[in-house]
C-alpha cells in the first residue's frame, strides 16, 4: 500500500465557528482516518502574526484551534499534528526557498495584490501597510509544504494560488540543485458545504455573521435564534431551498431527516419550531465535543505535551530533509 502525505495548515486567528467546522474541520479530520493518507495537520502560528500582533489573541487563538481539533476527533498518535513554530527547519527552509522564489511570482499572489489595489484607489503608496511577511507569505506557506514533501494539499478556492506557487518554487529549486522536493498538487473538495452565517451569506468571521463553534447552549440557542428568517406565519408553507436554517439543517443532519425537514417546511413549520429541532440537532452532535474542548481548555499543560509530542515525532524528518537541502545547496561543513 503507497501511502500519500497530506497536508495542510490552520491560520491560528479568530475562534473557530460552524462554518469551520463544516467546511475544513469535518471533512479533514475524515480524510485523516483513511489507511492509505498519512495526515499532517498543523497550526500555521507564523501566518498568524501577519494578520494579527496581539500577542494575547494570538496565543489564546493558537490554544483554542488547537483544542477543538483535537476535541473533534483529530487523532494526534495516528497523524501528525504540530506547530509550525516548534518545526524551526520551516523556518530555515523559508529562507533558502525565498532564493529560488521570483519576486515577480510573489507580486501576483492575491492577498498582496490586493492590497497593492486597495491603497491605489485611496491614494496611498502602493506598499503602505503591506509587511515582508503578507508579501512572502507564499514562501513561508511553500517551505511549510515541501518540508514534508506532501503530495497533496487540500485548500479553499482561495488558497490555490499559493499550492501552484509552492509548486513552481519546487520546480526551480529542484531544475538547480537536483531532485529534492516533491511537487505538491492542490486538492479542492467542491462537496464540501459551504455554510451559511446568520445573514444568509456565506459564514465568516470578516462577515461577523458566525456561531461560535463551542459556546454554552444557551449561546448556541441565541445564535441560531438570529438566523434570518422571513415573515411567513407558522402553517404557511415555506421554501426550505430558500432558507438557511434549512442549510445549516442538511449539514447536520442525515437524508432521511433532510427528507423530513423538507416535507415540515412545505407542510408549513413554524420557524421558531424549525429553529429549535436546528438548535436540537447541532446541540446533540456538538456535545460530546464541547466538553472534551473545555477539558482541553482547562488543562493546558496537556495540550503543550500533545503538541510537543507531535513536533518531535516529525523533527528528525525536517532535519533529515534540511540536511540535504543544505548539501545540495553548498552550505557544507568544511573537509
Ligand atoms: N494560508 C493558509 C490559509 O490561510 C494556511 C496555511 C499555511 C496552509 N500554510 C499552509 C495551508 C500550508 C496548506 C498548506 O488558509
Amino acid at each position: 500500500m503507497t501511502t500519500t502525505r497530506v497536508l495542510t495548515g490552520i491560520t491560528t486567528t479568530g475562534t473557530p465557528h460552524l462554518g469551520n467546522y463544516v467546511g475544513a474541520i469535518r471533512p479533514a479530520i475524515a480524510a485523516s482516518q483513511q489507511p492509505d493518507v498519512e495526515a499532517y495537520l498543523f497550526l500555521a502560528d507564523f501566518h498568524a502574526l501577519i494578520k494579527n500582533q496581539n500577542p494575547d489573541e494570538v496565543a489564546q487563538s493558537s490554544r483554542e484551534i488547537a483544542a477543538t481539533w483535537l476535541a473533534l476527533g483529530l487523532d494526534p498518535e495516528h497523524s501528525f499534528f504540530y506547530r509550525q513554530s516548534d518545526i524551526p527547519e520551516i523556518t530555515e527552509l523559508s529562507w533558502i526557498l525565498s532564493c529560488s522564489a521570483a519576486k515577480g511570482l510573489m507580486n501576483r499572489a492575491h492577498a498582496y495584490k490586493a492590497s497593492v489595489q486597495a491603497n491605489e484607489a485611496a491614494g496611498e503608496d502602493p506598499d503602505f501597510g503591506t509587511t515582508m511577511g503578507l508579501f512572502s507569505y507564499p514562501v513561508l506557506m511553500a517551505a511549510d509544504i515541501l518540508i514534508f514533501n506532501a503530495h497533496r494539499v487540500p485548500v479553499g478556492r482561495d488558497q490555490i494560488q499559493h499550492v501552484e506557487m509552492a509548486r513552481d518554487i519546487a520546480q526551480r529549486f529542484n531544475h538547480h540543485y537536483g531532485p529534492i522536493f516533491t511537487l505538491p498538487e492542490a486538492v479542492v473538495d467542491d462537496h464540501v458545504a459551504i455554510l451559511q452565517g446568520l445573514d444568509g451569506r456565506k459564514m465568516s468571521k470578516s462577515y461577523g455573521n458566525t456561531i461560535p463553534l463551542f459556546g454554552t447552549p444557551k449561546q448556541l440557542q441565541k445564535s441560531i435564534n438570529k438566523i434570518k428568517t422571513n415573515l411567513l406565519e407558522p402553517g404557511e408553507p415555506k421554501d426550505a431551498d430558500d432558507a438557511t436554517v434549512f442549510q445549516i439543517w442538511c449539514a447536520f443532519a442525515d437524508e432521511a431527516e433532510r427528507q423530513q425537514m423538507r416535507q415540515a417546511f412545505a407542510d408549513g413549520i413554524g420557524w421558531g419550531d424549525a429553529k429549535r429541532q436546528l438548535f436540537e440537532r447541532v446541540n446533540d452532535e456538538l456535545l460530546p465535543a464541547r466538553e472534551r474542548y473545555e477539558r482541553l481548555m482547562a488543562d493546558p499543560g496537556q495540550l503543550e505535551s500533545i503538541l510537543q509530542a507531535g513536533a518531535a515525532r516529525l523533527r528528525p524528518q525536517s532535519s533529515a530533509l534540511m540536511e540535504r537541502v543544505r548539501d545540495a545547496t553548498g552550505l557544507r561543513p568544511y573537509r
